[in-house]
């Protein structure tokens, strides 16, 4: 995710701003680059890539002169990870740079007005507008130009800026992105994360939403939203570096689990407009999905039971056949494939060697393809027809969370949009999903507030040998899911079961004890699912039921339930994978395991 931070002081700003940037490096990017005013002049300097080519270009910051200055790590969204689109952005007239994290929702609009007034763009951001902006409203007052500036923008931002004619001040402003000022003796910070700031000071501000900051090396002045001068008070941090990094959680997939409603807000608010939805720059419309006459999805991992999910959605809504497959089986099995198939490949990291060679072999037989990817410009992304980017921000865990969970939501909208197209919903159905897809991230916290309910049940339940999930439909294909995360991080065995299927199978196994964690979600099927976990019981098993809220029935048959909050049944995987993927990390974290690196497993796997 992008961060940024900012020096003023007495020494040289640049090696501020490069250590500062290296602190934040853990959370992934793809450019960085910084700006520094030595009051005559602005200097600027960028690199795509790693932050060591950035230090290469400037001699570690030796060849940037000033002692103020902005800088920022980039996680490419609107425009690839090019030099050109890396922050700083520069005003036309070169006294204003800004750096930017969040999105300014508004850009495009006020791009086309800029662009009319004659301001050039160097870059394909939505931050430029802001440089702008900042020389459109210029008039020789600093605070009062950020004012008129903040006030023309929606969205959410974290902002670092500096203008030439005020050689030691920096200002920054928070609206929903993360933003701290570091206060020090003789000097002054701020960073979009602690880690940039707790070599230099444990001495902070947390700025709130609306909020803008004037800092000086003597002096740090805060405004609210209308410009009147308020007061902060100062919090000492004594966090250590490491548990800086994960902001204060004790693992990566704790603080991902918790990212979760912004990451699914990232991902579905710009594509829901006007009763809408909207999907970025694909190409698939009424006339190329007429054409199309069967729809293969394939992934690796928890990326194919997002692949799952979608199946359920887009067969049930649009109507379209799809079959699914995981990548390593597709693309040695001489698959059904010509130009009338629709490939669509999910991966988060755009780099899963099996998933590319599926593309490629199924591009090969004329197929069209389609990519849900959350890395900018990855090798999947690229080499397909189409992309649908999961914006989910870098995820560090191994275990993935809000990968997979973004993933599903882009499939929600997916099928919602098919269906449309093709003319197979009915108004008042498609009014009814569209507001539940965007009613997901705040269901999504609901979920989240289940932390200290769920902690309590894998205490109860804590599962020594192996266990089932089960489930009907899409409860099944985010049994799936539920399973394999318990596995990967706990190394308990577990087996994700159609909940019919049992009886056909395995029920053998159930037997005095056994946990089995039930899924009754999906409405449709759920007086059939109690008809399962009735079987389980009359062989002695525990059962852990999860259901919506206010679904009582359920408590006459299971031992314990998860109640999640209510949601249409085509949308309840999200909020309920989420108390399951809580379950998995507190087991894990019971029997001690290595929770962010789960042995034998690797991030992305590369090699076949
Ligand atoms: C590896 C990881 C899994 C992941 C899978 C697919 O096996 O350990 O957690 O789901 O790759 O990765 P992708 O980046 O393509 O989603």
């Amino acid at each position: 995710m992008c961060g940024i931070v900012g020096y003023t002081g007495s020494s040289s700003a640049a090696p501020y701003l490069l250590d500062g940037l290296k602190r934040l490096e853990y959370r992934g990017y793809d450019s960085a680059g910084i700006a520094v005013s030595d009051g005559e002049k602005i200097s600027q300097a960028r690199a795509k890539g790693r932050l060591q080519n950035l230090c290469d270009e400037t001699n570690d910051g030796k060849s940037i002169v000033g002692t103020c200055g902005i800088g920022h790590t980039r996680w490419a969204t609107h425009g690839a990870p090019t030099k050109s689109n890396a922050h700083p952005h520069m005003s036309n007239d070169g006294k204003f740079a800004v750096v930017h994290n969040g999105i300014i929702e508004n850009f495009a609009e006020l791009r086309e007005e800029l662009i009319s007034e004659g301001f050039v763009f160097h870059s394909e951001t939505d931050t430029e507008v802001v440089a702008h902006l900042l020389e459109k409203y210029y008039d020789g007052d600093f605070k009062r130009t950020v004012l008129k500036t903040i006030n023309r923008l929606e969205g959410s931002y974290a902002l670092g800026i500096v203008c030439i004619d005020f050689p030691n001040e920096v200002m920054t402003v928070k609206l929903a992105s993360p933003l701290i000022v570091g206060v020090g003796v003789g000097e002054n910070f701020f960073a979009s994360d602690v880690t940039a700031l707790i070599s230099h000071t444990r001495n902070v501000m947390y700025l709130d939403d609306g909020e803008f900051a004037s800092i000086t090396p003597d002096k740090i002045t805060v405004y609210d939203c209308m410009g009147a001068e308020i007061s902060k008070k100062i919090t000492h941090i004594n966090w250590s570096m490491e548990a800086a990094e994960k902001g204060g959680y004790d693992h990566f997939m704790l603080k991902e689990i918790m990212e979760q409603p912004n990451a699914l807000k990232a991902t579905i608010e710009p594509r829901v407009k006007d009763g809408k939805i909207v999907l970025d720059d694909v190409k698939l419309g009424a006339a190329e999905l007429k054409n199309i006459r069967n729809i293969v999805i394939t992934a690796c991992g928890s990326a194919y039971h997002a692949g799952c999910v979608g199946k359920y959605l887009i067969e049930e809504l649009a109507r379209i056949p799809v079959q699914i497959d995981v990548a390593s089986e597709l693309r040695y099995r001489n698959p059904i494939i010509d130009e009338h198939t629709l490939l669509i490949a999910v991966s988060q990291s755009g780099e899963t060697a099996d998933t590319i060679a599926s593309i490629k072999e199924c591009k090969a037989r004329g197929a069209r393809t389609l990519a849900i990817v959350n890395v900018v410009d990855s090798t999947i992304a690229k080499i397909s027809d189409d992309v649908l980017y999961t914006w989910a921000g870098p995820e560090i865990a191994v275990a993935t969370t809000k990968g997979y969970t973004t993933q599903v939501a882009v499939f929600s909208l997916l099928a919602l949009y098919f269906a449309d197209e093709l003319g197979r919903i009915s108004e008042e159905r498609y009014k009814e999903l569209y507001n539940g897809i965007r009613n997901i991230p705040e269901r999504c916290q609901r979920a989240i507030d289940l932390n200290n309910k769920v902690r309590d049940l894998a205490k109860k339940y804590s599962p020594k040998d192996s266990l089932f999930f089960i489930g009907r439909n899409l409860d099944y294909a985010a049994c799936l899911e539920a399973s394999l995360k318990l596995k990967e991080i706990s190394y308990i065995h577990s087996e994700a079961y159609a909940a019919g299927e049992l009886k056909h199978g395995t029920i053998a196994l159930i037997e005095e004890g056994r946990l089995v964690i039930a899924l009754a979600c999906y409405h449709d099927l759920f007086d059939k699912l109690m008809g399962n976990i009735k079987e389980v019981k009359a062989r002695g098993a525990r059962v852990l039921g999860v259901a919506v809220e206010g679904n009582r029935k359920i408590l006459a048959e299971a031992d314990d339930t998860i109640f999640i909050p209510e949601t249409d049944q085509l949308l309840s995987t999200i909020p309920e994978t989420i108390p399951l993927q809580l379950f998995a990390y507190y087991v894990a974290l019971e029997n001690g395991c290595d929770i962010d690196k789960p042995k034998n497993l690797a991030k992305s796997v590369t090699v076949e």
